[in-house]
């Protein structure tokens, strides 16, 4: 399999070895390669997630806390089944895998940490311990409410905001909190809630 541009990059970084040794079965299954067309913003939910668990495993290794952990829940903090904006090539694979509209309580920034979690549990059962459902199930907080209750929960919901920051403009601010559709229901374009 042809290496992706973003595994190239981190591998320049001294840690990637041991990165990559927990989570390359993940990335290089089928289920989690096709994340690279589920739409992330202006990314693909493939190339946030592996910036998110890299970016997750070097603060849990720099402060003690289980980085193989947080290495594995940044990955599949996203892995919610369905897209949850249109893409074209998605589609013509499988219009199954876009979500409909949804009402305002359904909303993406609502639910799909949830959905992550029980995607997770379905696909990667063997790596996910209570430590990393936890922190896939509560990374939108405080959007959701209940905190993460293990410190590497609070990894990974930090790592998922400093990525996302940097990699959005101030107009996304919105969208990186949650709720993005309200701002689709204002903006409408091609996104499909
Ligand atoms: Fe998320
Ligand atoms: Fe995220």
């Amino acid at each position: 399999m042809k290496k992706d541009q973003i595994i190239s990059i981190l591998e320049s970084n001294d840690l990637f070895h041991e990165w990559y040794s927990y989570v390359k079965d993940i990335i290089a299954s089928d289920e989690f390669q096709i994340r690279k067309l589920y739409p992330h913003h202006d990314d693909s939910v493939f190339h946030h997630c592996v910036l998110v668990s890299f970016q997750s495993f070097l603060i849990a290794r720099k402060i003690h806390a289980d980085h193989r952990a947080c290495a594995i829940a940044g990955l599949l903090h996203d892995f919610y089944p369905k897209a949850w904006q249109y893409n074209e090539e998605l589609a013509k694979i499988s219009s199954n895998r876009i979500r409909g509209k949804s009402n305002l309580f359904h909303m993406h920034g609502f639910v799909h940490a949830k959905e992550a979690a029980k995607n997770a549990q379905k696909y990667f059962p063997d790596v996910c311990n209570s430590t990393v459902l936890d922190a896939i199930s509560h990374h939108m907080f405080p959007l959701t409410i209940i905190p993460p209750h293990h410190i590497e929960g609070w990894i990974v919901t930090t790592a998922d905001k400093l990525v996302s920051v940097q990699t959005l403009d101030v107009k996304m601010i919105p969208r990186l909190i949650g709720l993005g559709g309200v701002l689709d229901r204002f903006n409408m374009g091609e996104r499909l809630l």
